[in-house]
């Protein structure tokens, strides 16, 4: 049954489901702009800078040692004292297992020993719910999830309702430019290092592959681009012994371009059964860690303008993992009068659209979603 809402609703948003342990208040009063009062993020990239990736168990560990300051800090921050908020709201999937039990247990504690509602939220509707936290967008909307570990065009049709209408089937865009900058020899993670190198580099001297093109629909596939750049580059040791700074360069523009391209066009595809559907609402909205990237930004910025949709981005910090966009969602579902009680469980895996076909290898174990 859903609240009627006249009054406030305070969150507090606990995320833990990757890398970055967060937690955040969010207020919101009657239908206003909602408020971030507060929002803590703790990175841990240095932790896991030497593996080349993130390592599931050192995740976990640091998630459990850093949750409660995490909170204590956004707390402390937001100005609200504890007795004010409404419900505890908490990412319980899909994520690495450790982290997601750490954060979910964090967020039982909290809510038995303050008597507060508990709220399960899926981690990929965070993502999703964003442009509604910071632009009031209205349902329905098509977005576009391009981080670590996902890539898929959904229409967000209510806070629990996602309708997905393709995605990659094997590696996410931001997990190909984290591998093609482990293969250049570029800092982790890789998306700001290829970004940078890409600058001063030719987008046009190597043609890579833009796979699935000739496949009706929207579903992306980015394993084949980093074969090819492992070809490109041993090709250039074979010959010359070496890679230069320019080769490094063209090597990240060439590939940027390519997944910026791929991007572009599958986001067409999407247009078109998006506003067959929904020709009323023509507005494509972004986030994950990708979305940071300019050549992909104005690449979809321009097939908007093309297929005439408005075309918003939240800003950075929302578009990455956060835990506002967790107390947010979490407020959404509370709304609609949904809670969890203490049997909560953790989730790996935890699709939005239950509905669709699983994707054979899209959102992978360990990946950051
Ligand atoms: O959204 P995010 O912080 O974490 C999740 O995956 O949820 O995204 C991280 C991913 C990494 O793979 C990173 O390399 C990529 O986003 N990324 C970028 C850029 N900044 C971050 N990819 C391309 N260009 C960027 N500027
Ligand atoms: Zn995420």
């Amino acid at each position: 049954m859903a609240v009627v809402m006249t009054n406030t609703l305070t969150i507090l948003g606990i995320e833990s489901s990757c890398d970055d342990t967060a937690a955040a208040v969010v207020r919101q009063t009657g239908g206003a702009l909602p408020e971030i009062l507060s929002s803590e993020v703790f990175g841990q990239n240095a932790l896991h800078a030497e593996f080349g990736g993130v390592v599931p168990e050192i995740a976990a560990r640091a998630h459990a040692e850093k949750l409660d300051i995490c909170v204590e800090n956004a707390i402390a921050e937001s100005g609200v004292p504890l007795k004010e908020l409404d419900a505890i709201a908490v990412t319980a999937g899909p994520g690495l297992i450790g982290g997601v039990l750490s954060g979910v247990m964090c967020a039982k504690g909290l809510s038995a020993a303050l008597g507060l509602p508990l709220v399960g939220v899926n981690h990929l509707a965070g993502h999703a719910l964003t442009p509604r936290l910071t632009d009031q967008v209205s349902f329905p909307y098509l977005m576009l999830l391009v981080s670590g570990g996902h890539c898929q065009f959904l229409v967000s049709e209510d806070p629990e309702t996602f309708k997905r209408l393709g995605g990659t089937i094997d590696d996410a865009p931001g997990e190909a430019f984290d591998k093609t900058a482990r293969l250049l020899g570029l800092p982790q993670p890789g998306g700001p290092s290829v970004e940078q190198a890409a600058k001063s580099g030719d987008p046009k001297r190597f043609a890579f592959p833009r796979p699935l093109m000739d496949r009706p629909g929207c579903d992306l596939s980015f394993s084949g681009l980093k074969t090819a750049i492992l070809r490109a580059r041993d090709a250039l040791v074979a010959e010359k012994g070496g890679l230069t700074e320019q080769d490094r360069s063209d090597l990240c523009a060439s590939f940027q371009e390519a997944v910026a391209d791929v991007l572009a066009k599958k986001t067409a595809r999407a247009f078109e059964a998006y506003l067959a559907m929904n020709p009323q609402t023509p507005l494509l909205a972004v986030a994950g860690g990708v979305a940071a990237n300019q050549t992909v930004r104005a690449r979809l910025q321009e097939v908007c303008a093309k297929h005439a949709v408005e075309f918003t981005a939240p800003p950075l910090a929302l578009c990455t993992d956060n835990a506002a966009m967790i107390a947010y969602a979490g407020l959404e579902r509370f709304k609609l009068g949904k809670s969890d009680d203490m049997s909560l469980a953790a989730r790996p895996r935890w699709p939005l659209d239950t509905r669709a076909p699983a994707l054979l290898g899209g959102g992978k174990k360990g990946a950051k979603a």
